[in-house]
């Protein structure tokens, strides 16, 4: 049996046990998770790709199938309800025959409003968890995503179980096939266009099976925090290459980020050091850590960066204080990850719902939770040279403080970041991108 299947029936309990809790204390008599309908563009006869909603492939590996459904209600074994009509146009879904089909009672579905044949009788007593309101409206549902439920659910998914944690370790194997063979790529000489081809290729995944948008960028590009432009022609001089790109596995994302100098140069020795300092962040994870002060202690970090490679004077607190960091890092630490690259439930300090904000000087941080075992984070420092921020430095006294020789000499280079994902566990913190075999 392969650890997928193995851990399966623990995840299912986990999953079962969440959700007898949250419907008995809001009164329901279940969930009713719909895996979602097609989109169509507008004026077109085209649908969008089809994305799953979370909520349902938590359950189970099911990202490419709408029109499913999920009757769950904590003690009785769920209901599938699994989509495949009759159809000439299009392929439709296989049968079920999984590691995980023995955990569900499964109806089949021939066509999408037979769901009504399905639902169970006190129907108002269930909640419906998707995307299509007014749908479920149509087939008598009248409770649509209750804000109690859904953030109960956000709250415990960020602890992971160990069939989840097996599923990003293997989103990271499959990343990193790709990570190397993008390095290749661009040494040997190849455009941003041809680079994102041979990663592709080697995770053996479409683009819309990516978890997010590749960010494939050479050179100046390096600075555009989510560049997706995918240059056909290469630029005239080959500086430095910054690749963030990720994995799915039964759903699950990876997202990690490297980046490269094609020269030894100064750029890419300050690409070492920032690989140094991301690697001290991850060594301070722990459970009861605060995230924030991670992401203040990786201020520090850069601070420190800032003097040592002489793109900056002064002394580190300071340099915080006044955002210089801040305009050569503007971004977060990063963020929880799992069943969506950007996962839900980093703002949350309860099972009810409460917000804790970013701190108002570091408003693009993603996370603000205090750290517990088994939850899965990326940490992501950088650095940008970054015009429009560097621009609001040369307004003030704080322009003395920066060397703008030392940053005419980056311009080129566009911007670093080292982006791994971690899973937090009482005694130790596991790198799965570096165990996955990429330095
Ligand atoms: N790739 C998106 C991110 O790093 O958050
Ligand atoms: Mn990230
Ligand atoms: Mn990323």
């Amino acid at each position: 049996m392969n650890l997928f299947a193995q851990h399966y029936p623990e995840h299912i309990q986990t999953l079962n046990q969440r959700v007898a809790e949250i419907v008995s204390r809001e009164g329901l008599a279940g969930l009713i998770i719909h895996s979602g309908r097609p989109q169509r563009q507008f004026l077109d006869d085209m649908d969008y790709p089809f994305k799953v909603n979370p909520q349902f492939k938590a359950w189970l590996p099911i990202i490419d199938n709408p029109h499913c459904w999920l009757l769950v209600n904590g003690t009785d074994k769920p209901t599938l309800l699994f989509y495949r009509p009759v159809d000439f146009w299009h392929k439709v879904a296989d049968l079920p025959d999984a590691f995980w089909c023995d955990h569900f009672n499964i109806h089949v579905l021939t066509n999408a409003d037979a769901v009504r044949d399905f639902l169970p009788k006190d129907l108002e007593a269930w909640s419906y968890i998707g995307e299509h309101v007014e749908y479920a409206l149509e087939v008598g549902l009248t409770s649509f995503n209750p804000s109690a439920v859904l953030n109960y659910l956000h709250f415990h998914r960020t602890i992971k179980t160990d069939y989840e944690l097996e599923c990003m370790r293997e989103a990271n194997r499959i990343a990193v096939t790709g990570h190397l063979a993008a390095k290749n790529a661009f040494y040997h000489g190849a455009c941003e266009f041809d680079i994102q081809q041979a990663y592709l290729s080697a995770v053996g995944q479409t683009e819309n099976e990516m978890p997010y948008g590749n960010i494939i960028a050479l050179n100046e590009n390096a600075a555009i925090l989510h560049y997706t432009g995918l240059a056909r022609q290469n630029p005239q001089h080959r500086h430095s290459f910054l690749i963030d790109a990720g994995a799915q596995f039964h759903g699950y994302a990876s997202d990690i980020t490297r980046t490269y100098s094609f020269e030894k140069n100064l750029f890419d020795e300050l690409v070492m050091q920032m690989d140094n300092s991301q690697r001290a962040i991850i060594d301070m994870m722990a459970p009861n850590v605060s995230y924030v002060d991670l992401h203040l202690a990786c201020h520090e970090q850069i601070a420190q960066l800032l003097l040592d490679f002489k793109l900056a004077s002064g002394d580190k607190q300071g340099l915080i204080e006044q955002k210089i960091t801040g305009a050569f890092f503007p971004h977060g630490l990063g963020h929880m990850l799992g069943l969506q690259v950007h996962d839900m439930g980093g703002f949350l300090s309860d099972d009810i719902g409460t917000h804790i904000a970013s701190p108002d000087a570091h408003p693009f941080l993603r996370c603000t939770r205090t750290l517990a075992a088994n939850q899965v984070l990326t940490i992501e420092p950088g650095l940008y040279i970054i015009d429009s921020l560097l621009s609001e430095l040369k307004q003030d006294k704080r322009q003395s403080q920066v060397n703008w020789d030392a940053v005419a000499l980056l311009r080129d280079f566009g911007g670093i970041r080292i982006e791994d994902n971690i899973i937090v566990h009482d005694t130790h913190n596991e790198n799965m991108t570096r165990d996955a075999g990429l330095s």
